[in-house]
């Protein structure tokens, strides 16, 4: 099924592995017409799909990310780079060494940087450097969080460092040995920077985000849920499996 709302275009299938293709579709789609360009890149369980078939794709020869250039969402601080549950480590785990991307055109902020404020503004400064994102990825928390922005009062313009909620914790504990690992704090993207992006692919997939997708799309648009700044970017893809679509498809009707 597909349907644009407002500048959103949205994709339902009919399970993981098809939302999980499509996702791969258009990630693929940009590489091969821009194979110069700058991808953000998220992580969580929903992009590992993606990621799987991308890696078929370059397997098969249909994809060369040799000139990509590419910006993680976020991580987790403080984190060394070499914890299995650090997002540099998923990365080079679930894509990165799978594929003919120059480890040197692969970005994310530095966990390990000693004042994760100046790591905030280095991080934002390569981006903008870059040319800004070409295509971001973004998954969904279950509170509406893009990257690792939490609910707030205001939307955050720029990479910044934030307090983990403990909604967010508790969610991602399931990684970790121990809750109490869970680091609590990270560096994310701001919502500024993701908005920057000229095209946005939001993958959210499993009953457990119906609620907070339906909110993203048909509620306010309000900092209490960060995802709902997606209504006024000019340029986004849905693509959920249809038990994430379910109250969105109510509300479609
Ligand atoms: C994590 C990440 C986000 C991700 C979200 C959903 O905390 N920081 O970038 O999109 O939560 O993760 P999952 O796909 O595992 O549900």
């Amino acid at each position: 099924m597909e349907k644009n709302y407002k500048n959103i275009k949205i994709i339902v299938k009919g399970s993981y592995g098809c939302a999980s293709a499509t996702a791969a579709d258009i990630i693929g789609g940009f590489v091969t017409a821009q194979p110069s360009g700058v991808l953000g890149l998220a992580t969580g369980s929903t992009p590992e799909g993606a990621y799987t078939k991308l890696i078929e794709a370059h397997r098969t020869g249909k994809l060369d990310f040799s000139r990509i250039t590419s910006f993680n969402l976020d991580e987790y601080h403080p984190i060394e780079n070499t914890n299995s549950q650090s997002y540099v480590y998923y990365m080079r785990d679930k894509l990165f060494n799978h594929i003919n991307i120059d480890p040197a055109n692969t970005h994310l902020p530095n966990g390990e940087a000693p004042d994760p404020h100046a790591e905030c503004a280095v991080y934002e400064a390569k981006i903008a450097a870059a040319g800004g994102i070409g295509l971001q990825v973004l998954g969904i928390g279950l509170n509406g969080h893009i990257g690792f922005n939490e609910p707030a009062t205001a939307f955050p313009r720029a990479t910044n460092y934030v307090e983990l909620e403990a909604s967010t914790i508790n969610a991602n504990a399931r990684f970790f040995d121990n809750a109490d690992d869970v680091p609590k704090h990270a560096l994310t993207m701001g919502i500024g920077t993701i908005f920057s992006a000229k095209q946005i692919l939001l993958v959210v997939t499993g009953a457990a985000k119906a609620d907070i997708v339906n909110e993203a799309i048909f509620g306010d648009i309000t900092p209490q849920v960060p995802a709902s700044i997606l209504q006024l970017h000019p340029n986004v893809t849905l693509v959920m499996d249809e038990s994430a679509a379910a109250k969105v498809l109510e509300n479609l009707k």
